[in-house]
C-alpha cells in the first residue's frame, strides 16, 4: 500500500477515541480544512487512512463507487478494518457494504417501507407513542434523557417496523450498540465478544425468520422482504444481515440525534425560542430537524477503499488506500455552512447537510428518521417543554458514533 509525502502539514488523527469522549474534534477538523483538508494519517490504531474533511471532496468520493468501493471484501464501511480471523461463512453480507450491482436489487427491495405513503402509515402511532412518552416524564426532577426517551423511543420505532416481539425490544439497543462498536476491533478479546453478540443477533432473526414465514399477511419489512422478488433467491445469511443493517442502521442515528435536542436546547436557548408556537406541519420545525441532524451528524463517518489510483486535491490516493469521509467535518464545512457548529433552525442552507451520505448509498431510511425527529419536537412543542442538561453527556468513545451514552436533564412546562 503506497504512503504520502505529507510535505509540511501537520499531522492529525482525528480517530483518537479522546477527541470523542472531549467534543474537541470540532477544532480539529478546523484546523485540518485550513492545513491539509485530504490529510493522510500514516500510522493510528486503525492503520493507515486518508481524511476527507471537505464538502466536495466527500460529494465526489461518493459518487465514485466504482473507484471508492464499500466492499465488505475491502473491510467495509468504517475505519475500523474487519478482524482477519472471520471466517467467510460467519459473514452477514449486508447491502451498505456492497458495490453494485449487488447492491441496487436488495437497496430496491427495502426501499418502499420508506416512501412518503408508506410513512404516513407509521405516523399516527409513532405519534400516539411520542404522546404519551413524554406525558410519562418526570417534571422538575433530573433524569436520563437518553435512557427515558432517546432509546425508548427509536427501539419502539424499529419493533414497530419489523413487527418485532414487543416485550424484547430492549434485545435491538443491545445488539446494535455491539454492532456499531468499531473500538471492539482494537482488542482481541472485545473483537470475540462482538462476534458472539453478533452471532446471537444473527440466531435470534434466523427464528423470528423462519417464524414470519408461517405467517398469513403483514406488511412489516420482514414480510416485505420476504415476497420480494429479488430477494428470493437470496442465501437466508444475506436476509438476516440485512434485517441486521436496517436495525443498526436506524438505532445509533436516529437515538443520538434525539439526545441533540436536549443539547441544542441548552446550548442555543434564543435560537430554540424561535420556535415557540410552531404547530404540527410547521415548515420551520421541518428546517430545524435538517439542522438538527447536521449539527448532531450521528455517524461521525463513513469508509471507501480506493480499487485504482485516483488524484484529488493534487494527492495520489493509491488502490487500496482507505478513506475516511468525515460528514461530521463536512457539515461544518466554511465554504457550505457559515458558523458551522452553532444550531440555528432557520439556517437557509440546512437541506444540504451530509449526515445521511450522498450518491447510491445514501441513508435508506432518512424520511422515517425525519419524521421521527420531527414528530419529537412538535410534540414537545405543543406541550412547552423545556429541557435543562443537567452538566455534560456522557459521550461514545468513537470515531464512528458521535453520540451519548447518558445526558441527565430537568424538564420543566409552563
Ligand atoms: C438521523 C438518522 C440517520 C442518519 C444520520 C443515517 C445516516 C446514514 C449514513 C451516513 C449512511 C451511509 C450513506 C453513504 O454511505 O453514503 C446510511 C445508510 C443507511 N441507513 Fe441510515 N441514517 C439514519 C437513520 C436510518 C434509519 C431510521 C434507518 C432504517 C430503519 C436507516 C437505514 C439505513 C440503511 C439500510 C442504509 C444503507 C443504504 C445503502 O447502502 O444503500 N438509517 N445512513
Amino acid at each position: 500500500m503506497a504512503t504520502q509525502p505529507r510535505g509540511d502539514s501537520p499531522l492529525f488523527d482525528p480517530s483518537q477515541s479522546e477527541l470523542w469522549t472531549s467534543r474537541s474534534w470540532p477544532d480539529l477538523f478546523t484546523a485540518m480544512r485550513a492545513a491539509d483538508p485530504l490529510h493522510y494519517t500514516p500510522q493510528s490504531h486503525y492503520g493507515a487512512y486518508w481524511s476527507a474533511t471537505k464538502y466536495k471532496d466527500i460529494q465526489e468520493i461518493e459518487s465514485l463507487p466504482k473507484i471508492f468501493s464499500s466492499s465488505w471484501q475491502y473491510s467495509g464501511i468504517t475505519i475500523a478494518d474487519a478482524p482477519e480471523e472471520i471466517q467467510d461463512e460467519d459473514r452477514m453480507p449486508m447491502f451498505i457494504a456492497m458495490d453494485p450491482p449487488e447492491h441496487t436489487p436488495q437497496r430496491r427491495t427495502v426501499s418502499p417501507k420508506f416512501t412518503p405513503s408508506g410513512m404516513a402509515a407509521m405516523e399516527p402511532d409513532i405519534r400516539q407513542r411520542t404522546a404519551t412518552l413524554l406525558e410519562s416524564l418526570p417534571q422538575g426532577r433530573p433524569f436520563d434523557w437518553v435512557d427515558r426517551v432517546a432509546i425508548e423511543l427509536t427501539t419502539q420505532m424499529l419493533a414497530l417496523l419489523f413487527d418485532f416481539p414487543w416485550e424484547q425490544r430492549r434485545k435491538l439497543t443491545y445488539w446494535s450498540d455491539w454492532a456499531g462498536n468499531v473500538n471492539a476491533a482494537l482488542d482481541p478479546e472485545s473483537a470475540k465478544q462482538r462476534m458472539n453478540v453478533m452471532y446471537e443477533m444473527g440466531m435470534f432473526f434466523a427464528g423470528l425468520w423462519e417464524m414470519k414465514k408461517t405467517q398469513e399477511g403483514g406488511d412489516d419489512l420482514i414480510k416485505m422482504m420476504q415476497r420480494s422478488e429479488s430477494m428470493a433467491h437470496m442465501p437466508e445469511r444475506m436476509f438476516i444481515g440485512n434485517l441486521i443493517l436496517l436495525i443498526v442502521g436506524g438505532n445509533d442515528t436516529t437515538r443520538n440525534s434525539m439526545t441533540g435536542i436536549a443539547r441544542i436546547m441548552s446550548l442555543f436557548p434564543a435560537e430554540w425560542a424561535k420556535l415557540k408556537g410552531e404547530g404540527e406541519g410547521s415548515r420551520l420545525v421541518k428546517n430545524a430537524v435538517q439542522e438538527l441532524i447536521r449539527w448532531q451528524t450521528p455517524l461521525a463517518h463513513m469508509r471507501r477503499t480506493a480499487v485504482e489510483d485516483y488524484d484529488l486535491r493534487g494527492k495520489r490516493i493509491r488502490a487500496g488506500d482507505k478513506v475516511v469521509m468525515w460528514y461530521v467535518s463536512a457539515n461544518r464545512d466554511e465554504d457550505i455552512f457559515e458558523d458551522g457548529d452553532r444550531w440555528m433552525p432557520d439556517r437557509e442552507n440546512a437541506r444540504r447537510q451530509l449526515a445521511f451520505g450522498y450518491g447510491i448509498h445514501r441513508c435508506v431510511g432518512a424520511r422515517l428518521a425525519e419524521m421521527q425527529l420531527t414528530i419529537l419536537i412538535e410534540e414537545m412543542l405543543k406541550r412547552d417543554m423545556r429541557l435543562l442538561c443537567e452538566g455534560e453527556p456522557e459521550r461514545v468513545a468513537s470515531p464512528f458514533i458521535n453520540g451519548y451514552h447518558k445526558q441527565m436533564v430537568t424538564m420543566t412546562r409552563s
